[in-house]
């Protein structure tokens, strides 16, 4: 686990799409698949992919995208639905093609039929060949994509129930907590763990203290992020708030500097 903790979100930024353009360096001879998280989080990182398609760095427009989640009951021609956000804030900004990006299906008439789309979800990222990297965000209870605390560290993309306090902190977006969706698909942590390389980007005081149990506290279902531990290829970029929960702070920074061989 790769713990980069910069001075501001802008530098957290920078180094987080670097970490994912350097993920999809290693791609070898088939189509970019590039896991898309929504949330303000990674806003900075895509522009800075954005910049990196201007310098010519990285092309996206041949690449598969895939997000994480998207609400249950909420259109995907709706301004909140994750669909939708993906589209204005992300596909336009990088300049992934709509053809290209795939969500989860929230809009199923009962539960079997979600369930039945959200299972086919995963057979389709294996199909294309796995997600070379994923694009996390935090939730401030510790949820990833949106596994709320308490999922399985196994499970596969399903319908979860949001908890309060995502509801609560997603309201901004809604006119009112009343608007809110109680559900969701969301991929799995044990899909999500499937992506070659994972990038987590963090920034703000509200998140240190999930970041701090995702890195440093027990893998547990209780901190959804903690899965992150058991993965070989995980950046964590993260401002100078949210890292301000870390213990560990002095080995991370000393870690950054690279590898130097002293006798
Ligand atoms: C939502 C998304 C998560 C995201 C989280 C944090 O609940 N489902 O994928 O990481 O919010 O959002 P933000 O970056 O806006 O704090």
């Amino acid at each position: 686990m790769e713990v980069l903790i910069a001075q501001d979100p802008a530098e957290a930024a920078k180094r987080a799409a670097d970490a994912v353009l350097d993920g999809l360096r290693r791609v070898d001879g088939h189509r970019l698949v590039l896991g898309l998280a929504t949330g303000s989080s990674p806003l900075g990182l895509y522009a800075e992919l954005a910049a990196a398609v201007a310098r010519g760095d990285v092309d996206f427009s041949e690449t598969l995208g895939f997000a994480l989640d998207e609400y249950i009951g909420i259109a995907p021609d709706r301004e909140q639905s994750y669909r939708q956000t993906l589209l204005n804030d992300v596909c336009k900004v990088i300049g992934l093609p709509e053809a290209n990006l795939n969500v989860p299906d929230g809009m199923g008439a009962a539960r079997a039929e979600i369930a039945a789309a959200a299972a086919a979800y995963d057979a389709k990222i294996a199909a294309v060949g796995g997600i070379d990297v994923q694009i996390l965000g935090i939730g401030t209870n510790g949820h990833v994509g949106f596994n709320e605390p308490g999922s399985s560290l196994a499970s596969r993309t399903r319908i979860m129930r949001l908890a309060n306090q995502t509801r609560e902190d997603n309201a901004r977006f809604f006119a009112g907590i009343g608007h809110v969706p109680t559900h969701c698909v969301t991929q799995g942590l044990g899909t999500l763990r499937e992506a070659r390389r994972l990038v987590l980007i963090a920034t703000g005081a509200a998140k240190a203290e999930a970041v701090a149990a995702a890195i440093e506290g027990p893998l547990t279902a209780s901190c959804p992020a903690s899965v992150l531990q058991l993965h070989p290829d995980v950046v964590i970029c993260l401002d100078e708030a949210a890292a301000s929960g870390l213990r560990n702070r002095e080995y991370y920074d000393a870690s950054a500097l690279g590898f130097q061989v002293t006798v």
